[in-house]
């Protein structure tokens, strides 16, 4: 198999080639959550460089579970307009577009929401914004899976392809999928099956919601110490999404050609492969640069190649896997080239916190 060769992945999609372009946070959104020219404009360029699959920013599902300024919001019907003309426009382009579902949990900090942060549990340190969270009852954990259905029927409703739900990096679902994060007792709780049951419920529940074509990903984070997400917890996870009515698996490895470090030289994507079925669409995300770099991805078991920072300096980059010496430039780059590929001047100052990425 070649990343330039098309993958069926189910529910009458086809994708073209085998690249994602996976989350990226922009901040180019409108106060409101409401998308901006700016912030469709940068993705559109992207599906018009051949990514299959494009994913949008992390989107989230209520007002109060914002983690920064600039963030997508999919709570809301005033939301709808700048959704539809992005997914028509994405549509368009002939690549299957996913709005990315999340709500920030312990990470949604007051100063930006107002209230105190909810999670899974309470934190067991004040977290990154200086303040213990409040860990949600058992009503409000079936409110929020409404939250999150009614943002994924908001999504079909603008015409979008189908929703990643966001459970890896340490945000609301993964900060329920951690033995460290979730220390419920109740049916929330508990063993890895427990501590599952609000992401199964979740997709159980868009899924009765959205129409047979709605495409349901997952994207989880294979080992976050902190959180108390561990390998085996992960692969066990993984067969439980397997046997839940989802499309897609994506793993967020940030390097993939990291050794994990146990003894055992099996690369994560090899060990996720190694526990899914045969034919199910996984995806795996993290550090690819070149054609050789998804080929080697692939041959481990990747079905899907997904990235992120090389798509934001080369829009162009699915073209590229037809040219298997295709080595595209490195960062940084300076602030008028990331210009000319359609970033604003918002993406440009927020990928200066991105080390390296951006001549300073
Ligand atoms: C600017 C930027 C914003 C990101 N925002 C998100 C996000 O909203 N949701 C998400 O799941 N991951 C996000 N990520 C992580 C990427 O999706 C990806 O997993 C990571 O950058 C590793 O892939 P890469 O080496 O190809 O960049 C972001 C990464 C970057 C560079």
């Amino acid at each position: 198999m070649k990343p330039n060769q098309s993958l069926n992945i189910g529910r009458g999609f086809v994708a073209k080639n085998r690249s994602l372009l996976a989350a990226m946070t922009n901040k180019q959104s409108h106060d409101d959550g409401a998308l901006s020219p700016a912030e469709i404009n940068w993705l559109v360029r992207r599906a018009k460089g051949g990514f299959a699959i494009t994913t949008t920013a992390a989107a989230n599902v209520t007002e109060h579970g914002r983690g920064w300024e600039g963030e997508m919001g999919v709570w809301g019907d005033h939301q709808l307009p700048g959704l539809t003309k992005m997914a028509e426009k994405l549509n368009l382009e002939e690549t299957i577009s996913l709005v990315q579902l999340f709500h920030g949990g312990m990470r949604a900090p007051r100063a930006i929401n107002g209230v105190r942060p909810i999670s899974a549990s309470e934190n067991t340190e004040p977290g990154m914004n200086g303040e213990y969270t409040r860990a949600m009852s058992t009503q409000e954990v079936k409110n929020m899976i409404q939250s999150f259905t009614d943002a994924a029927i908001r999504c079909e409703k603008a015409g979008f392809h189908g929703v990643e739900l966001h459970g890896a990096h340490s945000y609301l679902i993964c900060q329920f999928l951690g033995a460290k994060t979730n220390r419920r007792t109740d049916d929330y709780g508990g063993d890895i099956e427990g501590r599952s049951r609000f992401l199964l419920e979740l997709i159980d529940s868009i899924r009765s919601a959205t129409g047979d074509k709605f495409l349901i990903a997952v994207r989880i984070s294979p080992i976050i110490e902190k959180a108390g997400i561990y390998l085996k917890d992960s692969l066990t996870l993984a067969k439980l999404l397997c046997q839940s009515d989802i499309d897609m698996l994506h793993i967020s490895c940030w390097d993939v050609f990291e050794d994990v470090g146990d003894g055992n030289d099996e690369s994560l994507t090899r060990r996720f492969r190694n526990v899914l079925p045969k034919d199910f669409p996984l995806v795996s995300t993290g550090a690819i640069w070149t054609t050789q770099d998804a080929q080697w991805l692939m041959n481990e078991g990747a079905d899907i190649v997904g990235v992120a920072r090389v798509g934001i300096a080369h829009p162009d980059w699915p073209m590229g896997l037809n040219d298997e010496n295709f080595c595209p430039a490195k960062p940084p780059f300076t602030e008028d080239y990331l210009r000319s590929v359609e970033l604003s001047d918002v993406f440009v100052e927020y990928m200066k916190r991105w080390k390296n990425f951006v001549v300073q």
